[in-house]
């Protein structure tokens, strides 16, 4: 089998803060993916982690009393633990404060100047530290950016990116790839930013120390987009093209971002790539933004959501499963109370948790432990197993759109299915007259549980590693490989005694 690589990465996360429901929420996305290609078969590399540099975290490390290094070897931290607490399976984790990513980002920078995008000119302008960005006089509202960030006037030396050089060649490669950008409402905007017209780009600040020195000048600094978003680059293996990592991975299949950020990504970012004789990445997918309880989310009203809280709470599969079902992948979304709990009530512990409980249960106490011997199978139970084996396309083809809801959705149209199949089979009172018949019955529904568990894998692991567990699926044969009939369960393996893998939740 030839081999197939995918690349996914992450926002590499501010440090001035604690993690919160919007850092949880990209990066699990990302991991879904990087499970799910994983189990298809692809070798994945899968990147996240910290943005170490810049004015808002010297500021921050100044009020914390820290050095900014120390500071950030600290809040870093943070984010590795919610890592290992929402079970992510990134198989790089990146500080910009690395000595790979300092080599990385100089060589860009060096690329660029050799090739003439880069030139020393002065800057005046707003510009606001929480932002990072700089505004015109037009873009201000009531004297500060339109995001409400503060901003003070700077007039300083700087270094230019040529931007209005590369606005044409952009254009043109959006039209050329009609999927770099989703959703199209977010690729439509950009499309407008840019024909709206683009002006060269300050890539570096004298205000400020914390951060990469511009080569040659150390007076200043590299801005501190131009750096962030070389650590794509530098994860595989920049500036050393050549190398096998490299070879393999870029472009970038995936960067996966909020709705804020996608402008550096999907213009500026392409831009340097390209003036930097480099391929764009294939695709900068932005999410939406979460609300509580329909309310914006801010430090100032105190309503941040603390993922770790969440998981303590109500457990980590339902997080996992509630975050990308309840909102259509791309749209904003709140977050409330009640409909997790709902969720977690209706869809985990009714449909998907009675499912295998009563199942399982019944063969356990029946089969004397065993998945269950099965004769010839009728049309009703080839359409529930066709239906449940032949969803990974479907999947498949979902998931190459991010669309995590709409996976959800397919398996949760087979659960129902398969919990209607029972009720109209009735394996309760073929107990009492045809137990061979009872026998196929719930063979047919462990077999499709298999399936359920096997993609489920991808979304909520440990809850999926119960399934498999329970059913006797051998750890090696946990991947879509393994989906087809050759595999399907084996009549007279051990079941595991089955206890709820989907407790429901009371509110105490
Ligand atoms: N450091 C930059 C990214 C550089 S990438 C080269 C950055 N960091 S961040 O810490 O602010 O990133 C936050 C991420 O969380 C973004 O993807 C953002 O969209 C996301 N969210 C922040 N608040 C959010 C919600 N309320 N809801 C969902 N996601 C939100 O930007």
């Amino acid at each position: 089998m030839s081999e197939k690589f995918y690349y996914i990465t992450t926002p590499i996360y501010y440090v001035n803060d604690k993690p919160h429901i919007g850092h949880a929420y990209t990066t699990l996305a990302s991991d879904v993916l990087a499970r799910f290609m994983r189990l298809d078969g692809y070798q994945v590399k899968f990147l996240t982690g910290t943005d170490e540099h810049g004015q808002k975290v010297e500021q921050a490390a100044k009020t914390a009393g820290m050095a900014p290094q120390d500071f950030v070897d600290k809040v870093s931290q943070n984010f590795r633990a919610l890592g290992d607490i929402l079970k992510f399976s990134n198989n790089d984790f990146i500080r910009t404060t690395e000595e790979r990513h300092k080599k990385s980002a100089t060589a860009l920078w060096n690329k660029l100047v050799e090739k003439g995008d880069i030139y020393l000119g002065k800057y005046a302008g707003w510009y606001a530290v929480r932002d990072e960005t700089f505004y015109l006089e037009t873009d201000l509202k009531d004297g500060k950016a339109p995001t409400g960030a503060d901003v003070e006037w700077v007039e300083e030396p700087s270094y230019f990116f040529r931007l209005s050089k590369w606005q044409d060649k952009l254009l043109a490669f959006y039209e050329e790839h009609p999927d770099f950008i989703a959703p199209t409402s977010r690729r439509n905007e950009v499309i407008s930013f840019v024909k709206s017209g683009l002006r060269d780009l300050s890539v570096s600040r004298t205000s400020f120390k914390w951060g990469i020195p511009v080569p040659n000048d150390p007076d200043h600094i590299m801005y501190v987009w131009i750096e962030a978003l070389s650590n794509y680059i530098t994860a595989v293996g920049y500036p050393d093209e050549l190398s096998d990592t490299f070879q393999k991975f870029w472009p970038c299949d995936l960067h996966m971002v909020g709705k804020d950020i996608v402008k550096f990504h999907a213009v500026y970012w392409p831009a340097f790539l390209m003036a930097a004789g480099l391929q764009p990445p294939k695709r900068i997918f932005a999410h939406g933004w979460w609300t509580n309880e329909g309310q914006k989310i801010s430090k100032s009203l105190g309503n941040v959501i603390d993922p770790i809280n969440l998981v303590e709470t109500y457990g980590l599969d339902p997080v996992r499963y509630f975050l990308l079902r309840e909102v259509p992948f791309g749209s904003d979304g709140d977050f409330s109370k009640t409909a997790i709990i709902q969720r977690l009530n209706s869809n985990l512990a009714n449909d998907l948790g009675n499912l295998i409980q009563r199942t399982a249960s019944m063969a356990y106490k029946n089969c004397e432990g065993m998945i269950p011997h099965f004769q010839e199978f009728t049309q009703e139970d080839l359409d529930l197993l066709y239906e449940a084996s032949n969803a990974l396309k479907s999947l498949r083809s979902l998931l190459q759109e991010q669309l995590f809801h709409k996976a959800l959705d397919v398996l949760w149209t087979i659960i129902g299915n398969a919990n209607r199949y029972i009720d109209h089979q009735a394996p309760w009172s073929l107990k009492k007259t045809d137990t061979q018949r009872m026998g196929t019955v719930l063979y047919v529904v462990l077999e499709v549980t298999r399936h359920l568990g096997l993609y489920l894998q991808a979304f909520m692991p440990d809850s999926a590693t119960k399934i498999l567990d329970l059913l006797g699926v051998p750890e090696d044969q946990r991947t879509f490989a393994y989906g087809g009939c050759d595999f399907s369960l084996k009549a007279g393996t051990q079941l595991q005694e089955p206890t709820p893998i989907f407790p429901r939740y009371v509110e105490n």
